[in-house]
């Protein structure tokens, strides 16, 4: 979505300076073109070498010597958003002011393009009135306030001042690049891999990382969705998402069956276990015990319940497959999904744990589509591409 979008960050002189690198790496995965200015006090805390080398690009550090005469004008007016992360105390009460004695403040006052601010600082400094006022002067400029969250501070203090994680800032610029054109739908999403315990020390698991789960849910979110994330996996850092978290089979069943009513949509990416042993040992089974024997019973069928809602919500299905990908559409058929989306596990790139998907869509109706190789990200954004359209045809 922010596909060639042209991103200015700016960085100012905190400590969360280094979290800024990964935030331009994380924008550039996404798509966007990212230039880099910097304040002096920035310099003190990460060099200009690592934004080069990720943005392929020199940041820029000064008003006067540069190459360009006016570099403050030309990104300016080169921006199509300005996001500014982490934002010290000093620089947002420059910004209140509209002071523009450097690079970065320069930038921002020559510039029509909106502005996303990521303040971090001690919570003293976030807590005193001046910082409070200024915050809320941004605020009437129409910029937009990543707030910070909870958590270690420079000196291994605990407070409220730690910059947003760079996937919730970036999930911010990005939805400012695209329309919400998922506001007012509740979804469900599933993920991650069930364990059935076995006895209080084991189960019977799989390899399901959650990756593609949580890209879903994140991706509905930044589209304006109200998201439902049920995962038997770590979820998404993204606050937005309402998460229920499970650990087996039944548990996941009852926690879907609960809130499907609810939904316009279900994407059910969870691995769910086939089976789980009949009962669980209440402690350790001894290696002295001999070899012992698991009667194994089936888990609920999620999806049937789901299908059996009324009305029922749309409903994705994965199918994760070792080999041929043929199987996939009778299973779409017999599974009564509306898309199922297929990828072979067994793949270099694709499947369990990896940041990447190869996936073929098969539709309810028996059309087909193959994809190359694309980020977990592209991926969701697909399929939600694909249910808008699901939801417009007659
Ligand atoms: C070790 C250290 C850490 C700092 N961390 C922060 C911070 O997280 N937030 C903040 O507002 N200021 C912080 N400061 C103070 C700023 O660096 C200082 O106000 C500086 O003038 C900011 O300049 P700038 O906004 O132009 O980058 C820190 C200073 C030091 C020495």
């Amino acid at each position: 979505m922010a596909g060639g979008r042209r991103v200015v960050l700016g960085v100012t002189g905190g400590v969360a300076a280094y979290k800024s690198a990964y935030l331009a790496r994380r924008l550039m995965e996404r798509g966007a073109i990212v230039r880099v200015v910097m304040t002096e006090a920035a310099q003190q805390f990460v060099g200009t070498a690592t934004f080069a080398a990720i943005t392929g690009t020199e940041p820029v550090t000064c008003l006067f010597g540069d190459e360009d005469v006016s570099p403050h004008t030309t990104l300016g007016q080169w921006a199509e958003v300005i996001v500014i992360a982490p934002a010290t105390a000093s620089t947002i009460s420059k910004l209140a002011v509209g002071e523009s004695s450097n690079a970065l403040t320069a930038t921002v006052l020559a510039s029509r393009a909106p502005v996303v601010v990521a303040p971090a600082m001690h919570t003293e400094m976030w807590d005193h009135p001046a910082t409070r006022r200024n915050v809320e002067t941004l605020r009437g400029h129409g910029y937009t306030i990543v707030e910070p969250e909870p958590g270690i501070l420079a000196g291994g203090d605990v407070g409220i001042g730690r910059m947003a994680e760079p996937v919730t800032i970036a999930d911010t610029v990005e939805a400012l690049f695209s329309a919400p054109d998922m506001a007012g739908l509740n979804v469900m999403v599933t993920a991650g891999g069930t364990r059935e315990p076995i006895d209080p020390v084991r189960y019977i698991g799989n390899r399901s990382s959650g990756k593609m789960g949580n890209a879903i849910a994140e991706v509905a979110v930044a589209r304006g969705a109200k998201v439902l994330l049920v995962t038997a996996a770590e979820p998404p850092e993204e606050t937005a998402i309402e998460v229920v978290t499970v650990e087996t089979a039944d548990e996941m069943a009852e926690a879907v069956w609960s809130r499907i009513p609810e939904m316009d949509v279900a994407v059910m990416a969870a691995a769910v276990a086939d089976f789980k042993p009949l009962t669980t040992g209440s402690s350790k089974i001894r290696r002295a015990e001999g070899i012992p024997e698991i009667e194994l019973v089936e888990t609920p069928d999620i999806l049937k319940g789901v299908h059996e809602t009324e009305p029922r919500p749309i409903i994705v299905g994965f199918a994760a497959e070792t080999g041929s990908l043929d199987a996939a559409v009778s299973k779409a058929k017999a599974k009564g999904v509306d898309l199922l989306v297929a990828n072979d596990v067994a793949k270099e790139g694709s499947g369990f744990g990896s940041e990447t998907n190869e996936v073929r869509f098969v539709f309810g109706d028996g059309s087909v589509r193959d994809f190359d190789l694309m980020s977990k990200r592209e991926v969701a954004s697909e399929i939600w591409d694909a249910v808008m359209n699901l939801r417009t045809e007659p």
